[in-house]
């Protein structure tokens, strides 16, 4: 249960420097400033709302510009670092802190950090690049990150060593749950040795897993890619007798991403997600399912996401630089499975398998999700100018608000099997909701 004081963003001290002119003619003009008392309520349901007074209920600051400001922007330095997985995006949140650092507060340094926490370990020796307005002037219309990335955090003491020798006064961490958890933990070494340097993160995820959040972005771009690869296994399967069409997408632990693609494409039969268990045998289990899909219409198309059913396909128990257990191959065990089972019972059948893989999440964002990345970084900015640390940025009840970095990173969020998107998922593709009992 979160409590008030759980969502206090931590400050590096009082604010005494106006912000400057660019700053001010925007805020006046675009509707002002926002003060530190503007919140909203954590939980906007009646329920947590019940018999709770004002001072019980756990609020959230809101994002956006303040009148007075912590750094002195003449004498700032800023930098940004982008790590783990590529995102679609991660090109326009370094174009927006670099345009909103540099052209509307006048800071006078933005450094971007090559690949991703390595950049803060001399021994690897990556050299930062300056970056300019001009310089990243186009980088939004490309996928991938100009600055590199890489997962795994470093020692963070070395870390913080860096950001002392390099002069860096604020670090923009873009970056996943991993990587904001090392956030938190050069933040907490910078508060420990009483520095002035502040911490913010903005939440980098295309599986969509961070908590507290509405959504991260790069999401919608990735599902929306996703999309191309099931309408072409959906149309693969419609030109064939008995034609599976077979789609594995990324999704370790939360299958957000194959629920969207689900909805949007609204082609799929069977939906797999981690969340949610099922058998491949039995009249309940996936190979019955697809049979009767088969014998009804011809055709069947399943989106399978990576870390579906990995009780029924273990990986090899390594892990990933992140910490991420590898996962076993879903998708090439349902296409042997699958197939076995059908040879098995001379029933003929047509298996296309598709993974786009890292096709989805190497493309340029969207539209929506550009804006979205322009709003992010904007609001990063805004937050870190003022001394906030420790926090990251994000929407909550479609607001742009602070949220501790410590409170994000708590855990994983998933697709709840009980709630509106699964259940809109299991309307649309009409599948039982056997998979998950
Ligand atoms: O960052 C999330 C993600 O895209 C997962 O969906 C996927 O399992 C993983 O990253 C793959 O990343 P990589 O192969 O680059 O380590």
């Amino acid at each position: 249960m979160i409590q008030p004081s759980d969502l206090t963003i931590p400050t590096l001290g009082p604010c005494a420097y106006d912000a400057p002119g660019m700053a001010r003619d925007l805020a006046t003009e675009a509707g002002g400033w926002v003060s530190d008392d503007q919140k909203i309520l954590f939980e906007d349901t009646a329920a947590a709302l019940a018999g709770a007074t004002l001072a019980d209920l756990p609020m959230v600051e809101l994002a956006g510009p303040r009148r007075r400001i912590f750094f002195d922007p003449a004498n700032t330095t800023c930098a940004i670092v982008t790590c783990g997985g590529l995102c679609p995006g991660l090109n326009d949140v370094i174009r927006s802190i670099v345009m909103q650092t540099r052209e509307v507060y006048q800071v006078s340094r933005v450094l971007g950090l090559r690949y991703g926490y390595e950049s803060l370990n001399p021994a690897y020796g990556h050299e930062p690049l300056e970056l300019t307005p001009e310089s990243v002037a186009n980088i939004h219309h490309f996928g991938g990150t100009i600055l590199g990335s890489s997962r795994g955090n470093q020692d963070i003491s070395v870390m913080v060593d860096s950001l002392v020798r390099m002069e860096i006064d604020i670090l923009f961490v873009v970056g996943g749950d991993g990587s904001q958890q090392g956030a938190l933990a050069i933040h907490r070494e910078v508060e420990k040795r009483g520095l002035r340097i502040a911490v913010v993160g903005v939440p980098k995820t295309i599986d969509n897993d961070l908590l507290h959040i509405d959504r991260s972005f790069g999401y919608l771009t990735a599902f929306s890619a996703a999309c191309q690869a099931v309408n072409g296994a959906a149309v693969e399967a419609q030109g064939a007798r008995n034609g599976v069409g077979l789609v594995k997408l990324m999704g370790r632990d939360s299958g957000f991403i194959a629920c969207g693609a689900a909805l949007a494409s609204s082609t799929a039969d069977i939906v797999l997600i981690p969340e949610v268990p099922f058998q491949l045998e039995g009249e309940d289990g996936v190979y019955e399912e697809l049979k009767r899909r088969l014998s009804a219409k011809g055709h069947a198309t399943i989106i399978a996401a990576e870390g579906a059913g990995q009780d029924l396909c273990a990986g090899d128990g390594a892990t990933d630089r992140s910490g991420n257990r590898h996962k076993g191959d879903i998708g090439l065990y349902l296409k042997d499975e699958l197939g076995r089972r059908f040879k098995a019972e001379g029933i003929e059948f047509n298996l296309k398998y598709i993974d786009p893989s890292y096709i989805i999440r190497s493309v340029p964002a969207t539209a929506e999700d550009s804006v979205f990345c322009l709003h992010l970084g904007a609001a990063a900015v805004h937050a870190a100018m003022t001394g906030r640390t420790g926090m990251v940025v994000g929407t909550r009840h479609t607001r742009y608000v602070h949220l501790p970095t410590h409170l994000v990173t708590q855990g994983r969020r998933k697709v709840d099997p009980k709630g509106p998107l699964w259940r809109s998922v299991l309307e649309t593709t009409g599948q039982p909701a056997i998979f998950g009992d």
